[in-house]
């Protein structure tokens, strides 16, 4: 933490440098949701009502190719926060490759400069508020921190009338400074694993009835399970049906808890002078979604709200953009340059990513995006390595002997579950795959997004394709040593650093 007198000089400093010219302070307000995906009025889904978001997207510009770089919770929050993917973050750049907390214990390098820290360097009051999910501490300052760390992450994640509060103190505690507030929401994440007396999603947590508590500022939407629209990669059965109508309530009451937060803003006359960013970490938790590469586990909402870009606001831009844009569009934002420097050795950190600011004035021709996975929990060793390009889709999946593995709270939703004991039962799973498929994947899986947007014809052995499959096998190592990635020769070499970086042959038969 820094002592508030060095605060003060680093705000005099950063005032003379990026602010003079306006008159006003510029702001950004950042909301994640968690594990959210498309159920929203604002991505067409007419089963859901989400008036906030919708709302919000009136006044965006709403991205209908928005990935994360990597389908795991802290490892995409550490991308998100730093610019660097998971492998040089902690996986490959900035060193997150899975979750952070209890016996998982992954972190980020010590010498990643995230965004908190730079723009806390900057003289911009920084906050986050909700559910944090990486470390360490010194990478992640916040002058403002109300998460998991010190509370309760329903209360700080889940109870909009809480959050709202803390909203309103961080806007009272901030002076006249610039500032970037993190609002985190812990909905819609899954709950059977952790407080499962809430309901598979929490949807009962704060609903008023016996023992549930109160949030008074929720008014709870329920649905009835025939009413949701099923996902093509979840599978149409009353069991996951009942899910996702849970998982429904749950993103209703995060949506009204954006609709508190964007009113403290107003009310406080700040909004104007916001930029305002919505998005979700990864996939929604259902089979071949969230721990996955595929376009269920990665494709993401995204709006951003620019008061001074109102040009494509209500448009939809088909961009493939990724999270890794998000640091360099908010320093953007602020005119704050990425700073010059190393985490090992004397390689040059690089961000990958582009500011979106561009394409909030006019459609950029952006056709390629990457994903990196290599664990979520510890035990989950699987790395695989992916590239968006137009509409084609190459997922590398370097552990293809091994079954795909299964974390502990997707395990134990209803979906699953359901999946399971109507498999072992032989009876029919309303799914678009079967679990063999699922769980022994060819090592090379390539996809024309446009003949066949569900992902289940692979085209990587088609000689009609080979051109292609070179072209994004090219793109993608390429991006692994651009980006220092440590799985760059695996499966079927050895990375020898030393000298010349170089893969040598294993000649393990792959
Ligand atoms: C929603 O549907 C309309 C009408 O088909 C389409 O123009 C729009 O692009 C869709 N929005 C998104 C985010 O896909
Ligand atoms: C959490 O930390 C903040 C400072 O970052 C502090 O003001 C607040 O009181 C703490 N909350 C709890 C419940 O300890
Ligand atoms: C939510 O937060 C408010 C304000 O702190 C509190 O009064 C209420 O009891 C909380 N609700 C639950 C369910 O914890
Ligand atoms: C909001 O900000 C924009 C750009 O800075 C400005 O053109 C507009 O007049 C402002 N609107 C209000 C209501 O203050
Ligand atoms: C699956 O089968 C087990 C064992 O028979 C049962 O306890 C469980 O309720 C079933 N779950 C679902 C979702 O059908």
């Amino acid at each position: 933490m820094r002592s508030s007198g060095q605060g003060c000089w680093v705000l005099l400093i950063s005032v003379g440098l990026c602010c003079v010219h306006r008159a006003r302070p510029r702001n950004v307000l950042l909301i994640l949701a968690d594990d959210g995906g498309f159920e929203s009025g604002a991505y067409n889904n007419s089963a859901i009502s989400t008036p906030h978001l919708d709302a919000l997207a009136r006044r965006s510009l709403v991205f209908r190719n928005a990935f994360t770089s990597v389908s795991s919770c802290s490892p995409s929050r550490a991308s998100l926060l730093t610019g660097l993917p998971q492998h040089l973050c902690l996986q490959h750049q900035n060193g997150m490759y899975g979750l952070h907390q209890d016996v998982h214990h992954f972190n980020s390098f010590d010498r990643v400069q995230s965004l908190p820290l730079l723009l806390g360097r900057a003289g911009i009051h920084t906050g986050i508020i909700g559910k944090k999910h990486v470390g360490p501490e010194m990478v992640y300052p916040f002058d403002f921190a109300y998460t998991e760390e010190n509370g309760s992450v329903l209360q700080v994640g889940r109870n909009i009338t809480r959050i709202k509060l803390l909203v309103r103190k961080f806007l009272q505690t901030r002076g006249d400074r610039p500032f970037f507030l993190y609002v985190a929401f812990h909905d819609p994440h899954r709950c059977g694993h952790s407080q499962p007396q809430y309901g598979a999603f929490c949807e009962k947590f704060g609903n008023g009835e016996s023992g549930m508590g109160r949030i008074p500022d929720w008014t709870p939407q329920t649905y009835n399970p025939k009413d949701v629209q099923v996902p093509y990669f979840v599978p149409d059965t009353p069991a996951a049906r009942a899910d996702l109508a849970a998982q429904y309530t749950t993103i209703g009451r995060m949506d009204q808890g954006i609709g508190l937060v964007l009113q403290e803003l107003r009310g406080a006359g700040v909004l104007n002078d916001t930029l305002v960013i919505f998005t979700s970490d990864n996939g929604i938790p259902f089979p071949s979604g969230r721990t996955n590469l595929y376009w269920p586990g990665t494709a993401e909402p995204m709006l951003v709200s620019s008061p001074e870009h109102p040009k494509r606001w209500g448009q939809v831009s088909e961009a493939y953009v990724s999270l890794l844009d998000l640091t360099p569009t908010i320093l953007d934002w602020f005119s704050i340059p990425y700073p010059s420097y190393a985490i090992f050795g004397t390689k040059t950190v690089q961000l990958t990513g582009r500011s979106l600011l561009p394409v909030l004035e006019a459609e950029p021709l952006w056709t390629t995006v990457f994903g990196s996975q290599s664990y979520h929990e510890v035990t989950m060793s699987y790395p695989m390595r992916s590239v968006h390009h137009q509409n084609f889709h190459l997922v590398h999946n370097l552990h293809f002997k091994m079954p795909f593995p299964i974390d502990q709270d997707f395990y134990i939703s209803p979906t699953f579950q359901d999946l399971l004991n109507r498999t072992t039962a032989g009876q029919p799973t309303g799914w678009y795959k079967d679990l063999h498929q699922y769980y022994y994947r060819e090592r090379w899986e390539l996809y024309d997004r446009n003949q066949d947007p569900h992902e289940t014809h692979n085209l990587a052995a088609d000689p009609r394709y080979t051109q292609v499959l070179e072209l994004l096998q090219t793109q993608l190592v390429k991006w692994q040593w651009e980006t220092h990635d440590p799985w760059v020769c695996a499966p079927d070499g050895v990375l020898e650093e030393k000298l010349a970086p170089q893969c040598r042959p294993l000649h393990n038969e792959l």
